[in-house]
């Protein structure tokens, strides 16, 4: 049976509410990105990792970065929150600079 972790980095909540709706929806486990312990998280099947949008850095996305290379084979998606109005040229942008190389197959939705 295919399992589920949410992790979320959250300074003023929006994220951690997305983060509690999806954990209700999915039933997935949900927890602070700077509390994961990779080899918890090597437990799950699927890994949803979301943050604030922060001069254009996702909050807690280093954690992926850092461990994309224990992750092979995992269905990683990313979201982040921003405050922005929708701007595809905006999500284009975090694409480009963050989502490169090993983190490239990952799914991002931006809200
Ligand atoms: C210093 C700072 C920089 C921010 N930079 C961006 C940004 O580049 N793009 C954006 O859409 N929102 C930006 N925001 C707004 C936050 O992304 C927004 O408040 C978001 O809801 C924060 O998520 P959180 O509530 O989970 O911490 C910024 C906010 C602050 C305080």
């Amino acid at each position: 049976m295919s399992s589920g972790i949410i992790l979320y980095q959250s300074k003023y909540g929006a994220t951690k509410k997305y983060a509690q709706w999806l954990q209700e929806e999915t039933g997935f486990a949900c927890m602070e990105t700077k509390a994961a312990k990779l080899n918890q998280v090597c437990e799950y099947d699927t890994i949803i990792l979301g943050g604030g949008v922060y001069a254009s850095g996702i909050a807690g996305l280093s954690f992926l970065k850092r461990n994309i290379k224990f992750l092979t084979g995992k269905k990683i998606l990313v979201f982040c929150v921003g405050a922005s109005p929708y701007d595809e040229s905006a999500i284009a942008q975090i694409r480009e600079l963050h989502f490169k190389d090993e983190l490239s197959a990952i799914i991002l939705k931006c809200i």
